[in-house]
């Protein structure tokens, strides 16, 4: 019966099996793949060192060799810092007429070679007989952030012509993605984005007659003046690129657009790793920024495309040796975002402790923890906020963290766990154990962060709620229609302008997107007055994908969410398994009470849970999947 109520239902739906021409245009239609970047070889977030924070573009390979060597004689390498990544500042120049890049051999001798032609293969021989990986930088555009942004005179600058200047991606794509990764073997690239979002005819440096125009392609302060669609196919013509010259798929592509041009939708679509925000320095703010550029958005990072809040900076400023307490935050909140962990110092001048922190096993066991899910936002305030990481083997880590700069407390509940009745807890930083009931309250020194590793039983005995597991979740279409800037992350200044202006405006698009716990625009999760602690907030005219691991039954209460204006009109929740309907909702408006729904997923790959408006809108209502589960 159920077998042939389903196309009937498919239909009556308006949605048919991918590979009609009507799946090609609906984009709510399920394709039955998971469609979040599965390509290069980023399964854990990707870890190793970065000459960026350390030296900016004054780089060169004694200093890039020196860091290397530490990395391997302190066991750091063998701890999972592998990539040793070269920022800024390599270039020399683009040869003419053939376009060849050159290597600036000031800086990096072993790159002379008997004609000219330069070469970073000697480099990248060394790094690998060292058991390390290499990693090296590029732009979107012509030109590049340092000529963009660097003073006139800053170190490693290219020099030559105008078009010898043009050192970025930009119409070479083919050549250099080969000359990188083919004849000098690297094994990851960071492609920036200054090149597409600063030299518009405007800029006094192309007036001058420096850089070529182009675009601007990415305006930061303004989404609508952004050209969305351009800017993905310039970077997804990188990512092509990659996988024909890597065909094994051993290279790691990342994206860095800082937020920019609605990146957070598909980024991790075609790239391992994606910036969330502007550049991190080295304050305690600015740290806080970043964090919380990547804090609401679990969803968007999967094994293969992590959330990237951007490079450690332990070892400077605020997170030196004399605070030692902000450098352990910093590493414990990196560690639970799955951020990409990069050390940005220069090794030679790590003393013993800041070693021992970069090399805190267990923090870096959750950072790379094979589920791969993102700690999701469990308390929230300006004050003490409280990360959850469900681990693989099903125990929990929490982060309790004090962003103030006064002593303080957090209260922990079993709530915020999803755990009931005894729970056993260890202080991943000191070793020490305890156990508690239904809460327990932590002392937090001035920004400290307390890691603890948790376990007890769960609340959900027989399975785990999509929240728990958002390293399975993917939206792959998260229902926004207008891209907005999220105005939750707006904490940070850009230190250089001191109180100048009118100070940091939202700008990084994903408002409205799907959230854990929380409703799309970060309210509670309600409906017909009831307000539930579990579940995915989504806009409505969405398409989620879950992946199942051989679990037998999805459940969830769904409903539309009392924040909803009825934009969307009554809304369709449909449960679809590899492509095939197998269990759907009445339409269902504001204002009603969430309703049961479930499916008998065994033996389904992939699930996709779509939300379908009666109405399409600009602005639609805000939608839930409430306690949404996979169980047994
Ligand atoms: C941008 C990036 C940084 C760094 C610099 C180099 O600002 O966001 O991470 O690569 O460029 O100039």
């Amino acid at each position: 019966m159920k077998r042939l109520l389903a196309p009937l239902l498919a239909t009556i739906a308006g949605c048919t099996l991918a590979g009609s021409a009507f799946a090609a245009s609906d984009p709510l239609a399920p394709t039955g793949q998971w469609s979040a970047n599965t390509r290069g070889q980023a399964q854990t977030p990707p870890m190793g060192w970065n000459s960026w924070n350390a030296f900016g573009a004054d780089i060169d390979e004694t200093k890039l060799l020196a860091s290397a060597q530490v990395l391997v004689d302190s066991g750091l390498a063998a701890k999972g810092y592998r990539y040793v990544d070269i920022d800024d500042g390599w270039w020399a120049k683009r040869r003419m007429p053939d376009g060849r890049m050159l290597v600036r051999t000031s800086a990096f001798p072993s790159a002379v070679t008997a004609d000219g032609a330069t070469s970073l293969r000697p480099l990248t021989d060394r790094l690998h007989a060292m058991g390390l990986k290499a990693g090296i930088y590029s732009d979107i555009g012509r030109n590049g952030c340092n000529q963009v942004f660097g003073a006139p005179d800053a170190p490693g600058l290219p020099q030559g012509t105008q078009a010898e200047r043009e050192i970025g991606l930009y119409g070479h794509v083919e050549q250099d993605i080969a000359l990188y990764f083919h004849e000098w073997n690297f094994d990851l690239i960071k492609v920036d984005g200054c090149g597409i979002r600063a030299l518009g005819p405007d800029n006094p440096r192309v007036k001058a007659g420096l850089y070529r125009p182009l675009g601007p392609v990415i305006d930061f302060d303004e989404l609508p003046r952004t050209d969305i669609a351009e800017v993905r196919r310039l970077y997804g013509a990188v990512a092509d690129a990659l996988a024909r010259t890597r065909p094994a798929g051993d290279y790691v592509l990342s994206l860095c657009l800082w937020g920019s041009a609605n990146v957070r939708s598909w980024g991790k679509d075609l790239g391992n790793m994606s910036r969330t925000s502007e550049d991190i320095s080295p304050t305690w703010a600015r740290m806080l920024h970043n964090l919380d550029s990547t804090a609401r958005r679990p969803l968007y990072a999967h094994p293969g495309s992590w959330n990237d809040p951007d490079m450690l900076f332990i070892g400077k400023g605020e997170f030196d040796a004399t605070h030692a307490v902000e450098a352990r935050s910093h590493f414990a909140l990196w560690a639970m975002e799955n951020a990409p962990l990069l050390i940005g110092m220069d090794l030679r001048q790590a003393n013993a402790e800041q070693m021992a922190l970069l090399g805190w096993k267990a923090a870096i066991a959750l950072n790379q923890d094979p589920a791969g899910n993102q700690a999701v936002l469990a308390y929230d305030s300006a004050e003490v906020q409280i990360y959850v990481k469900t681990l693989a083997d099903g125990t929990k880590a929490v982060a309790l963290l004090n962003r103030s700069a006064a002593a303080t407390h957090a209260t922990l509940t079993a709530a915020h766990l999803k755990l009931v009745g005894e729970i056993a807890t260890t202080d991943l930083w000191t070793g020490k154990s305890g156990r508690f009931t239904d809460e327990t309250t932590v002392p937090l020194a001035p920004h400290e962060t307390v890691l603890l590793k948790v376990s007890g039983r769960r609340r959900l005995p027989d399975g785990l709620y999509l929240s728990e597991m958002p390293g399975r979740v993917n939206p792959a279409v998260d229902g926004v229609v207008q891209p907005q800037p999220d105005p939750l992350v707006h904490r940070g200044l850009l230190p250089w302008n001191d109180t100048r202006g009118t100070g940091e405006h939202p700008r990084y698009g994903g408002w409205g997107g799907a959230a854990v716990d929380s409703g799309p625009y970060g309210q509670e999760l309600q409906a017909g007055h009831e307000k539930i602690d579990t579940g995915i907030g989504i806009l409505a005219g969405s398409r989620l994908q879950v992946r199942n691991a051989g679990q037998a039954r999805f459940t969830a209460r769904v409903g539309v969410d009392d924040a909803a204006w009825g934009n969307s009109g009554a809304v369709t929740f449909q449960v679809y398994g590899d492509g095939r309907l197998l269990a759907q909702s009445a339409p269902l408006r504001a204002g009603a009470a969430l309703v049961p729904l479930a499916a008998d997923v065994r033996g389904v790959r992939l699930i996709e849970l779509v939300t379908r408006p009666a109405r399409a809108s600009d602005a639609p209502d805000p939608v839930i999947w409430g306690e949404a589960a996979l169980r047994n």
